[in-house]
């Protein structure tokens, strides 16, 4: 239960987190145009991640959801570069609750999650590759 919570505070924030990034870097010379609609489907799964975890938890439990300010991030590459970590940080918890005994409909569902997140990842690592290595 304690990678439940932990990953439904982690949706919380990343729905959140790319959300607003997705605002912010629209204007990114480089990339915004392209990167910004793919951030705000990613906001858009998150928050049904979010949704979907909070739909397992007990109130108690909720309550124990550490809403954690997400970090921010001056350019699109650091933006993308954290998403990477915490990409891998909610695959790897996904991966933890689904060796816990569960529903199979909860199982199912959450390995849904884990697939979005894992194309998260993945895209993630695609658009840092395609902003080529850092200038500074
Ligand atoms: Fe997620």
């Amino acid at each position: 239960m304690e990678a439940m919570i932990q990953a439904a505070a982690e949706e919380i924030a990343d729905a959140e987190l790319y959300k607003r990034e997705a605002e912010l870097f629209r204007r990114e010379k480089v990339a915004g145009e392209a990167v910004a609609p793919v951030l705000a489907g990613f906001a858009a799964e998150e928050r049904s991640h979010m949704e979907v975890l909070l739909g397992m938890l007990s109130m108690e439990d909720m309550a124990k959801t550490k809403r954690e300010p997400p970090p921010r991030s001056r350019t699109l590459r650091d933006a993308l570069r954290a998403h990477l970590e915490r990409e891998l940080r909610s695959i790897r918890l996904y991966e933890a609750i689904l060796r816990s005994p569960l529903k199979p409909r909860d199982r199912l569902v959450l390995k849904g999650i884990l697939a979005e997140d894992r194309e998260h990842l993945d895209k993630v690592v695609d658009l840092l590759k395609h902003l080529g290595p850092d200038p500074s």
